[in-house]
C-alpha cells in the first residue's frame, strides 16, 4: 500500500477546454498535492469561472501555442500535467516535454471508443458496461498506456445524458484516485 507522505508533495497543472468538473474535483480532493496553474483553451469556458472561484490562477492559451504552454508549465514547475477535458491531440514535442509526467482522462474503456462521441459510441454499441480510462499521453490519440480505469454499467433507458452523468461520477472518482497513486 502506498503512504501518501512518504512522496514529495506535486505541483499540478491541469489543462481543459469544458466544463472544468474534473478540474475542480482535482481541486478539492487532492489536497495533498497541489493545483498550480489550469490552462484552458475556449473563452469563457466552465473551468474558467471554476479557477476563478477557486481562487486558482488560470490562463486561454490556443492549442497551437503549444511552445508557451510548455514554458509556462515549466515556469510555474509542475511536475504532473492532467489534461482533464482538453479535446486536442498534443504533439510528440509536447508529449517529450513532459515524459512520464502527462496524464489524460477519457470518458471510455479504452482502446475502445477513442475520440470524440466516446460516450455515444458505447451507447450505441450495445455494450453492456463502459466506463472511464486514465492513461499516458502519446501524440496518437488515447492511445498511450492505462493506468487505470473504472466501469459503468450502462442501463435499460440510458441516454446519452444518463450515461454521460454516471461516467463523470466515475471520473469524479478515478482521476483523484490515480493522482494520489501516482
Ligand atoms: C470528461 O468526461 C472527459 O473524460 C472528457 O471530457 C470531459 C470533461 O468534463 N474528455 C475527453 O473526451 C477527452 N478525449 P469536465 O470539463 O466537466 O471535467
Amino acid at each position: 500500500m502506498y503512504r501518501l507522505d512518504l512522496r514529495k508533495a506535486m505541483r499540478l497543472g491541469v489543462m481543459c477546454s469544458g466544463n472544468g468538473t474534473n478540474f475542480e474535483t482535482i481541486v478539492r480532493t487532492c489536497r495533498y498535492d497541489e493545483v498550480v496553474l489550469m490552462i484552458h483553451n475556449k473563452k469563457e469556458c466552465g473551468a474558467a469561472k471554476r479557477a476563478e472561484s477557486l481562487g486558482i490562477k488560470s490562463v486561454r492559451l490556443a492549442s497551437k501555442e503549444e511552445d508557451n504552454i510548455i514554458k509556462i508549465f515549466d515556469a510555474y514547475q509542475v511536475d504532473l500535467v492532467v489534461m482533464a477535458g482538453w479535446m486536442r491531440v498534443v504533439s510528440k514535442k509536447f508529449c517529450d516535454a513532459f515524459a512520464g509526467r502527462l496524464i489524460n482522462l477519457h470518458p471510455s474503456l479504452l482502446p475502445k471508443y477513442k475520440g470524440l462521441g466516446a460516450v455515444e459510441q458505447a451507447l450505441k454499441s450495445g455494450d453492456t458496461e463502459t466506463g472511464c480510462s486514465v492513461h499516458w499521453v502519446t501524440e496518437h490519440l488515447d492511445s498511450g498506456a492505462v493506468i487505470k480505469q473504472q466501469t459503468v454499467p450502462i442501463l435499460p433507458g440510458d441516454t446519452v445524458e444518463t450515461l454521460q452523468r454516471a461516467i463523470q461520477q466515475a471520473e469524479h472518482n478515478l482521476l483523484p484516485l490515480v493522482i494520489n497513486a501516482l
